[in-house]
């Protein structure tokens, strides 16, 4: 059975990555996207499991939810990324898509430590 290596990735000092900012970084040949929501940080794959587009390059915004018919709010700004292919929406925080939860993007676990921003990735060996 293969054993399960974690490995913290530094990303940047913590300062570098303002709230509403994200960056797209390439560790071990994958591209995966970091985003700050609200001074929390989130590491998502930069590959939308629809088809495979650039989501993390996709806008970061909110959603409209109708909570009734004719009663449309938009909700949850900033914590919404939008894929640039043909826009399905993923909750930056769990990775799911928000019209269909069963559906979602690889997180990977995000790390502060003295001053610095990791991320956690695993490979097997
Ligand atoms: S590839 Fe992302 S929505 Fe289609």
């Amino acid at each position: 059975m293969d054993e399960i290596v974690k490995e913290l990735v530094e990303i940047c000092p913590v300062d570098e990555l303002e709230p509403g900012q994200s960056k797209i970084i390439d560790i071990n040949n994958r591209s995966i996207g970091v985003f700050n929501v609200g001074g929390n940080f989130f590491a998502l794959a930069n590959l939308c499991p629809h088809a495979g587009g650039p989501l993390c390059k996709g806008q970061v915004t909110g959603t409209s939810v109708a909570d009734k018919p004719y009663a449309v709010s938009w909700q949850r700004s900033g914590e919404i990324v939008r894929c640039p292919w043909h826009s399905w929406e993923f909750d930056i925080a769990t990775g799911k898509t928000l019209t269909d939860p069963t559906r979602s993007v690889r997180t990977f676990k995000t790390v502060v430590k003295n001053g610095h921003l990791y991320i956690e990735t695993g490979a097997s060996r």
